[in-house]
């Protein structure tokens, strides 16, 4: 929405919400995400043609748009549960539209929802005959956390699925209008809007394949002495392939990946597509067992036991420049190094906030330190979660002269000079690689 404001002066934006507090964030200097460049885009609109409200009513009553972007958890409980998405802040809304609005108006999906949610939006929309109009669209987002602004400034596609009605394409028109201040029209797709809504998880399901498929690999690289930089480069340099997405690593983490896959493969057992559900729900099983193979490895190359030795973790976010820990693989990795009772150091230069939320009610020893120079000062092991670029311009002489011997270092995200750091004197375990030790 920010991002709208700021290439349409001519539109008034509001973005409203039910949490006071988040509201009060967004209005102050210290907005509630950290993301590269978005400070600098609310700044400049916010006040003007940007407002954020706690006044929701009133918002629905002013706008002709309105962008739904409640949230859709893994249900917890019920039919459904640790699977599909959880719908009912998005019922909650949709009911909270009907009663308030006066006049026409367009409903966008923006959060990523199963196929179909469109259909129950306009059940509950219309279930009240008020007089009022409402045309449902799909517009999914398929921006990444930190590179955000940069991919709504330039984003691949923007795709708005409508009814194929002639009030369903006059809204789609509307929304395409909207984009087309800043996005060129090419890149401005139309679809239908079941095809709309499923694009969303699809995209997100062969996105995470990507990862599982070169994690998959990385295992047996570490059993051939291949290396998984190499094997990724001579894959992803055939142009059909594409290089990008072919970082081994931990594992994939965020809010999004693995909920979205769940959801498909919901989608396809409610439809008795058990193959298929199979077939993707093998993706989430390849991640499980990324994060699982990153204990076991540990385990096993520091003689068999974790306990009382001290590990550093560089990095507990999802992934680099984000402060957000949803789902990260650090989280699993964390607790199952207090399992085996270890004692954690964790430090990350955006996301300690959110990381003692996450293990605030883990019984173990885990101290966050800032700097990971400090940080790993006295521990036996360093082992990389998060590809945060500073971790690569550290002094490492420095931190081996000041960690336990012999010093391990695992690399889960093969961003550090591993031939440096084994010339120091660290024993280097990479993901997909053979290791560096100075063992006989
Ligand atoms: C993902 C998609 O990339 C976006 O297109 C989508 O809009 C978004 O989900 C969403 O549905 O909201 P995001 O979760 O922010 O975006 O981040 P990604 O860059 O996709 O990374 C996801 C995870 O995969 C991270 O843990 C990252 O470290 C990991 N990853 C990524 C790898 O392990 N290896 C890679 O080569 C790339």
């Amino acid at each position: 929405m920010a991002m709208i404001a700021y290439k349409c002066p001519q539109y008034r934006v509001t973005v409203v919400d039910i949490n006071p507090t988040r509201i009060a964030q967004w209005n102050s200097d210290d907005l509630p995400v950290y993301e590269p460049g978005l400070e600098e885009i609310v700044k400049a609109s916010r006040g003007k043609n940007l407002f954020f409200s706690t006044e929701i009513e009133k918002g629905i009553k002013e706008c002709d748009i309105i962008f739904v972007s409640v949230n859709t958890p893994t249900k917890t409980f019920g039919s459904g549960v640790g699977m599909s998405a959880d719908l009912q802040y998005w019922d909650k809304t949709a009911k909270q539209i009907r009663q308030f609005a006066e006049s026409d108006k367009i409903i966008v999906e923006k959060s990523t929802l199963p196929v179909k949610t469109a259909l129950a939006m306009e059940r509950i929309l219309t279930a009240t005959n008020n007089g009022v109009h409402f045309e449902v669209l799909s517009n999914p987002e398929f921006l990444a956390e930190g590179t955000g602004i940069k991919d709504l400034e330039d984003p691949d596609r923007i795709l708005i699925g409508s009814r194929e009605t002639p009030s369903g394409l006059k809204a789609r028109d509307s929304l395409v209008e909207v984009y087309a201040n800043w996005v060129p029209r090419d890149r401005i797709i139309t679809s239908n809007i079941w095809s709309s809504e499923l694009s969303k998880l699809v995209a997100n399901a062969f996105l995470a394949q990507r990862i599982s498929s070169i994690n998959s690999i990385s295992a047996l690289c570490e059993k051939t002495d291949a290396d998984i930089t190499e094997v990724a480069r001579a894959v992803g340099m055939d142009r059909r392939l594409g290089n990008k997405f072919l970082n081994a690593s931990v594992g994939f983490g965020g809010s999004c990946f693995k909920k979205d896959i769940l959801n498909l493969v919901y989608l396809c057992r409610h439809y008795g597509l058990e193959e298929v559900a199979d077939y993707w729900q093998g993706v989430v099983n390849i991640n499980e067992y990324q994060k699982e193979r990153v204990i076991t490895n540990m385990l096993s190359t520091m003689f068999n036991t974790l306990a009382g030795k001290r590990i550093c973790l560089f990095g507990f976010a999802f992934k680099a420049n984000t402060g957000d820990t949803r789902e990260s693989p650090a989280v699993t990795i964390s607790k199952r190094l207090i399992e085996e009772k270890a004692e954690l150091v964790i430090t990350d230069p955006k996301a300690l906030d959110n990381t003692k939320m996450d293990l605030d009610s883990i019984e173990g020893n885990i101290s966050y330190i800032e700097d990971p120079h400090e940080a790993s000062a006295g521990c036996d092991a360093i082992a990389v979660m998060t590809e945060w670029g500073v971790y690569a311009d550290l002094d490492f002489e420095m931190i081996y002269r000041s960690m336990a011997k012999p010093a391990f270092i695992f690399d889960g995200r093969n961003i550090l000079d591993h031939k440096r750091l084994f010339d120091i004197g660290f024993n280097v375990f990479p993901i997909g690689k053979p290791p560096l030790t100075h063992f006989k």
